[in-house]
C-alpha cells in the first residue's frame, strides 16, 4: 500500500491550476494504489522563513538548543519525516515571477539539510538520502516555458528538479499547465491539455 503526499503552494487558493491537477493525481494515486494520502497545504499553513534559530538549532546538540531553535529543528524534523514517509510524492507549483512560490521554497529551505536529506561522498560529490521514491511535480505558468522563447526563464521547473534530485529524489515525472494568460480560449485548450496529460499519467499507472 502506497504512502502518497500531496503538497501544494499556490498563492491563489482555489483558482490554482497547480493545486488542482496535483490534488487530482494525489486522490487518482490513492484510487489506483489503494495507499493512504497526506496533504501539506503550504498556503493555507505558511511556514515561517528560515532563520537563526534553525540554522544554528540544526548543528547544535540537542541538549543545548535554546527553546526556539528546539522547535525550528522539530518543524523541519517533520517535514522530513512526511517526505521519509511517503512512497509518492505529489507537488504543486504555480509560477510566481519565473520561480517558484516562496512558499514551496521555504519547504524546501527546511528539508534541504545537510547529514539528514543530503551529504557529501566520494570526491565531495553531494548525494541525497530521500531515494527510491516517486514524484509527480505539476507546475503552472501563465506563459510557456517549455519550447519557444521563454524556456531560457523557466526558473521554476529547473530549480525544482535540482532541489529534488539533490535530496535523493530524481524520479520525476513532470506535468505542466502553461499558457493560460493568452485569452480564455487559449487557457481552455491548455488546461484541457492538462487534463488529458493527467488522465494519462494515471492511466499508465501499474498499481
Ligand atoms: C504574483 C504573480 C506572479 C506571476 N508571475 C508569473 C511569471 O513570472 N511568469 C508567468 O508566466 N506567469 C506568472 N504568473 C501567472 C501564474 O504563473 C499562473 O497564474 C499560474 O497558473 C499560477 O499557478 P497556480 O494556478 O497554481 O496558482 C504570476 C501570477 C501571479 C499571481
Amino acid at each position: 500500500m502506497a504512502s502518497i503526499l500531496l503538497v501544494t503552494s499556490s498563492p491563489r487558493g482555489a483558482d490554482s491550476l497547480s493545486t488542482r491537477f496535483a490534488t487530482e493525481i494525489a486522490e487518482g494515486l490513492m484510487v489506483r494504489t489503494g495507499g493512504t494520502l497526506s496533504i501539506r497545504d503550504l498556503a493555507a499553513a505558511p511556514l515561517p522563513h528560515i532563520g537563526q534559530a534553525y540554522i544554528q538549532g540544526r548543528v547544535a546538540p540537542p541538549e543545548e538548543r535554546t527553546p526556539e531553535q528546539a522547535e525550528a529543528v522539530r518543524l523541519a524534523q517533520e517535514l522530513v519525516d512526511e517526505v521519509k514517509a511517503a512512497d509518492l510524492i505529489v507537488l504543486g507549483s504555480g509560477m510566481i515571477n519565473f520561480g517558484p512560490p516562496s512558499q514551496l521554497k521555504a519547504w524546501f529551505d527546511h528539508i534541504t539539510w545537510p547529514g539528514v536529506t543530503f551529504g557529501y561522498g566520494e570526491g565531495g560529490r553531494p548525494r541525497g538520502f530521500l531515494t527510491g521514491k516517486k514524484v509527480y511535480l505539476v507546475a503552472a505558468a501563465g506563459g510557456v516555458f517549455s519550447e519557444g522563447e521563454w524556456a531560457p526563464f523557466d526558473f521554476q521547473t529547473g530549480y525544482l528538479r535540482h532541489l529534488l534530485g539533490f535530496i535523493g529524489l530524481t524520479d520525476v515525472e513532470l506535468v505542466r499547465v502553461e499558457g493560460t494568460v493568452f485569452g480564455p480560449e487559449a487557457a481552455r485548450a491548455a488546461i484541457d491539455a492538462t487534463a488529458g496529460r493527467v488522465r494519462s499519467v494515471l492511466e499508465t499507472l501499474h498499481a
